[in-house]
């Protein structure tokens, strides 16, 4: 089943250490990683490289968002956000209700509120309630040091528990996690600005296993931007159709929408020419039978008690089992990118001005 095990292998022989024996005994990388090797980039992080107070830190923590900007995980083997014993056994033995519905465990920092549990006990919302604030602030704070050139420029969007085991959930096929997608939030549009998602494998066994393809770029050049260049009428008519729509004439239609209040009831009203292409290239990707099965792919296994950070919005990912997560998520300004050139809203208004 995996297609691609170099990577998995060698984030576990990071994590236990055994790398530098490898790389000085290159022979058993004949046994050990029998594929190519990974150029889609892990960076692994350990507690030194996070410390902000090092004199050095103010560059680093550059590098750390143009890596972020241009599709590498950052994988802290040692998750830098401490959880208590006791709110992890609570955690470990919370109830989701009708899992349909609610993918997961929300948690609203702005509005301080839980939703998606059964709520028939007044002293458990209370208690998860507070264990989410307290994951969030504790994410929060430690992202305001470590990534300090995006100077806090977020906005705080929800935070996230995920207590069901991924491997054979019963979705619809569009809110599947396991089919591989760049995110895009139907009722939550960006406007361009950046979904970054830093997780937390709280499971005490078991690991969380991701796939990964191309970067966003990569994927909207192979499915849209080559067929442009070549004047082919052959892209995915639902991807060309938002790419050519005058931006002047729906934004006038956005604007009256909103006026007239329809935006909570007609979602596709609050999205810019940018939320509507993600949108549908999410659903295209999941759709696209011949790209989850064919398109390059690299597996991870997050060990338990690590933490990983990614921009969802730039590489495509899925999760194909694992239980019990944390996540908080960050709506970055696209104003503070470090290599704005990269970011998803540069290639899609860029492709915009050809199509
Ligand atoms: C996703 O963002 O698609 C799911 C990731 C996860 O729950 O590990
Ligand atoms: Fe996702």
């Amino acid at each position: 089943m995996l297609q691609n095990r170099a990577p998995c292998v060698d984030l576990w022989l990071k994590f236990l250490g055994l790398s530098a024996f490898i790389s000085v005994n290159p022979w058993l990388n004949f046994f050990l990683v029998p594929c190519k090797i990974s150029d889609m980039k892990l960076v692994t992080l350990d507690p030194r490289q996070f410390d902000a107070s090092a004199p050095d830190f103010a560059t680093r923590a550059r590098e750390y968002c143009a890596q972020l900007e241009a599709g590498d995980i950052l994988f802290f083997p040692q998750s830098p956000i401490a959880i208590a014993a006791e709110d992890l056994e609570f955690l470990l033995s919370a109830q989701q209700t009708g899992a349909g519905y609610h993918k997961n465990i929300a948690y609203r920092p702005a509005a301080d509120k839980v939703t998606g549990f059964v709520k028939d006990r007044p002293e458990v919302e209370e208690r998860l309630r507070t264990i989410m604030r307290k994951y969030s602030q504790s994410v929060v704070k430690f992202l305001s040091g470590f990534l300090a050139p995006y100077q806090t420029r977020w906005a705080l969007d929800y935070a996230s528990y995920r207590p069901q085991e991924e491997q054979g959930r019963d979705l619809a096929l569009r809110k599947r996690n396991d089919l591989l997608h760049t995110d895009a939030f139907p009722t939550r549009p960006t406007h361009g600005d950046r979904i970054l998602r830093f997780f937390n494998n709280i499971n005490p066994s078991q690991t969380r296993d991701w796939v990964t393809a191309p970067t966003f770029d990569v994927l909207v050049e192979q499915f849209v931007g080559s067929k442009l260049a070549q004047n082919q009428n052959n892209a995915p008519p639902e991807l060309l159709s938002v790419l050519r729509r005058p931006s002047a004439a729906s934004a006038l239609l956005r604007g009256a929408g909103r006026t007239l209040g329809l935006g909570k009831l007609v979602p596709s009203l609050k999205r810019s020419r940018y939320d509507e292409f993600m949108m549908r290239f999410h659903n295209f990707l999941k759709e696209n039978e011949d790209f989850q099965k064919n398109c390059e792919k690299w597996h991870w296994q997050f060990p338990p008690g690590s933490s990983w950070m990614v921009y969802t919005d730039m590489v495509a990912h899925a999760v194909l089992s694992g239980q019990y997560a944390l996540e908080q998520t960050f709506l970055v300004s696209k104003d503070a990118m470090v290599t704005p050139e990269k970011a998803p809203v540069t290639v899609v208004e860029r492709l915009a001005k050809g199509a």
